[in-house]
């Protein structure tokens, strides 16, 4: 079983130090696509497999749209340049190979600038459980079929351009929480129900179930102010995940708001703890908390 659970975000902490040799000067290498081996391949179809199957009933339409529109149903690990110019059709985004974690910066700017920087690495067959860092697997299918969607792609680079900006305001730790609990562990309201489109969630089979299923965690409304006070797990299943009401809701309450007056607040407001309810919470299912007990019973 496959379980993509950390570095989701390792991607914007920081590492100060100038690229590899190998790479240039904004992090980008070839993703030297012929070079995958045919069991690479073979990881990547496994794994495509297992999440498609599963997904359609789970995930928000717009991700398998995007799976179709940049026929990512091809078999074996996507050649960049041949999705790179579907995608660019689409959004006017691209995807850039990167050896590995990037500093904030390089992370951000590539983001203002509708590049999606990927890991061009995939797990090997027998890494089940665990992933330090992001493989092409996650960065390319969890990521990827969502920058088809306008207001996704536009979310994201004004993510990017809000994450120079909270860099400067020495503000990144609250803007990462936002990251982490939309575009990797987001949940999104379909009439009555809750669908998936956090890319740690849908690249994790594991994950896909517990997020949507299980009674455990609690499922709250999106409120930007109370998830950029809320900490986060990298080890485990989320204990909260929060939901949006649409991409362009999600658009309407960040790209279009200041954050300044909002990051002069957060700076006097305690961190929420992993699994807390505040008061303020709109509690869509307060999770049993269970699975959380479960684990840290060992
Ligand atoms: N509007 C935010 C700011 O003023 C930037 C931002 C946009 C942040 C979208 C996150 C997502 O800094
Ligand atoms: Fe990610």
């Amino acid at each position: 079983e496959t379980e993509f659970r950390t570095g989701a975000l390792s991607c914007i902490m920081a590492i100060h130090h100038a690229p590899p040799p190998e790479a240039a000067p904004d992090w980008t290498i070839p993703q030297d696509w012929r070079s995958y081996t045919a069991a690479e391949h073979a990881v990547w179809d496994r794994l495509f497999a297992r999440q498609t199957r599963m997904l359609p009933a789970r995930v928000i339409p717009a991700f398998i749209d995007g799976l179709d529109i940049l026929r990512m149903t091809r078999p074996g690990i996507p050649d960049f340049d041949e999705l790179n110019p579907r995608l660019m059709k689409a959004t006017g985004w691209q995807v850039v190979a990167v050896p590995g974690l990037v500093p904030d910066e390089v992370f951000f700017s590539h983001l203002a600038r509708r590049r999606f920087v990927a890991g061009r690495f995939i797990r090997r067959a027998d890494q089940s459980e665990y992933l330090e860092e992001p493989d092409v697997f996650h960065d390319v299918f969890g990521h990827v079929p969502l920058l088809a969607h306008p207001a996704f792609a536009d979310y994201m680079q004004a993510y990017g351009e809000g994450g120079l900006r909270a860099a400067k305001l020495g503000m990144i730790e609250a803007l990462a929480r936002l990251y982490w609990y939309t575009v990797e562990f987001g949940l999104v309201r379909d009439g009555d129900a809750l669908k998936l489109y956090g890319a740690g969630i849908v690249s994790s089979r594991g994950e896909s179930l517990f997020a949507l299923d299980d009674p455990s965690p609690h499922r709250i409304a999106f409120d930007l102010k109370r998830v950029m006070r809320s900490r986060y797990r990298i080890d485990d299943y989320q204990q909260s995940y929060f939901v949006i009401d649409s991409f362009e809701d999600l658009l309407r309450q960040t790209r279009d708001v200041d954050f300044a007056p909002l990051y002069e607040q957060l700076r006097d407001c305690p961190p929420i703890a992993v699994g807390e309810l505040i008061p303020t919470d709109r509690v869509i299912h307060r999770g049993t908390q269970a699975y959380a007990r479960f684990r840290a019973a060992g």
